[in-house]
Order: C-alpha cells, then structure tokens, then sequence
C-alpha cells in the first residue's frame, strides 16, 4: 500500500481548498473565471506532477515514484473535468449551441477540448485490465500523454496572449520532461 493514501488525500487538497473558498464566496470578483483558473492551473500541474515520475525513476533510482503515475494522471483528467464542466455550466450556462460554437471557433478552446479528450482516452485504458487487453498498443496509446502536454501549454499561451510567463514556465518543464525522454531513447537505441 505504502504511500498511496497520503498522496491521494494530498491530490484533493486543492479541490478542498477550492470548496472552502466556494462557501465563503471568497473568489474574488468573476468567480466563474477565478474556478476555471484554478482547476485549469492543477490539471497542467498534475499532468506534468505524472510526467515526472518516469525521469525521477532513473534518476534516482527509487522505483516507489513511478507507483502514483496512475493516480496522478488520474487526478489530471478530474481537475480537468470539473475545469470542462465549471466552463459549460457557469461561463456557458450549458447553451448547447454556444458550447458547439466556442469548440470549432476559438482554437483555444479546441486544442483544450482535443487535451481534453486525450486524459480521457487515457484514464478509460488505464486500469490493469485494459492494459492486459491492448498488450504493446498501450504503450503506443499512453504516448498521447505527450501530445496532451504539448495541447495544454499552447491552450495557455493562446489564453495569456500577452503575458505568457506561466505558459513559459510550464512549457519549459514539460520540454525538460520530454527532452529526457528523448535523450534516453537515443541512448538505449545506441547501446
Ligand atoms: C488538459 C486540458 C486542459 C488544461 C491543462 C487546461 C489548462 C488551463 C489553464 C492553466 C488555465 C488558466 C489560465 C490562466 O491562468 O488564466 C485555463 C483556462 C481556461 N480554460 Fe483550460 N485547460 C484544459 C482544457 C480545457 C477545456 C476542455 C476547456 C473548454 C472546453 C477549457 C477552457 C478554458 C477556459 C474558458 C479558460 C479561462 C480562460 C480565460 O481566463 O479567459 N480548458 N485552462
């Protein structure tokens, strides 16, 4: 069992804390969009939290790490589900039409969609038993988890425009993360 209680309760204490603020309306003047900026910022957060488990592996050679990259990927695709329904139910209103409007117009909204869609594909195959079933195309599959990445920073830089800093930031880390993965495969295809 080890340590995978404490990262699951520590996993929602963001969720906690957003709850918290919810009942003491204390967030701040649009708190439809302070919502969508909290969960959207835990889901990349925890997207790259899961990348980095596979390069702190071989870095330092502690198995125990690559253990949470289910529950933390899984945490990715819950962050951003409340993310995809805080923005149909409080910025959309569920205005069906709108919502189909908003997906094929604004790019950003589609490459957050097509991200979107991926975690979801990921987290639906990832219990033991679908990986016994996709045998080698699981891994070819979860490799989506790099281009969902990839979608979720420029999501971000499509949404900051001006100032990209916090996409900056992630996207380095996420380049740090890829960039690793790289370099290894060179590596073990060489030797
Ligand atoms: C893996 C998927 C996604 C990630 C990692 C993600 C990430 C983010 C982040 C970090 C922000 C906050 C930007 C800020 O600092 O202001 C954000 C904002 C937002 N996202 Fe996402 N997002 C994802 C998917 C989606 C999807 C599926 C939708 C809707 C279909 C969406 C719609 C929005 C909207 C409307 C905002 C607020 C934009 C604004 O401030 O004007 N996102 N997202």
């Amino acid at each position: 069992m080890g340590l995978k209680p404490a990262v699951f309760l520590l996993a929602l204490v963001p969720l906690a804390l957003m709850v918290v603020q919810i009942l003491q309306n204390n967030l701040g003047p649009d708190p439809a969009q302070e919502l969508a900026k909290v969960t959207g910022e835990w889901t990349i957060r925890f997207l790259l939290l899961a990348l980095a488990l596979t390069p702190l592996r071989h870095l330092t050679g502690i198995t125990q790490f690559v253990r949470h990259r289910r529950m933390l990927g899984l945490f990715a695709l819950f962050y951003a589900t409340i993310h995809l329904l805080v923005w149909m139910s409080f910025l959309l209103v569920f205005r069906w039409q709108a919502i189909g409007e908003e997906l094929i117009e604004r790019p950003y909204i589609t490459v957050g969609f097509v991200a979107y869609m991926i975690l979801l594909v990921l987290g639906v195959t990832s219990p033991k038993a679908m990986v016994r079933r996709l045998g080698k195309n699981w891994k070819k599959l979860h490799r989506l988890v790099y281009v969902a990445g990839i979608l979720a920073v420029v999501h971000l830089l499509w949404i900051l425009r001006t100032d990209v800093r916090e996409a900056v930031v992630y996207g380095a880390v996420l380049a740090v993360l890829l960039g690793f993965r790289l370099i290894r495969s060179f590596d073990l295809r060489s030797s």
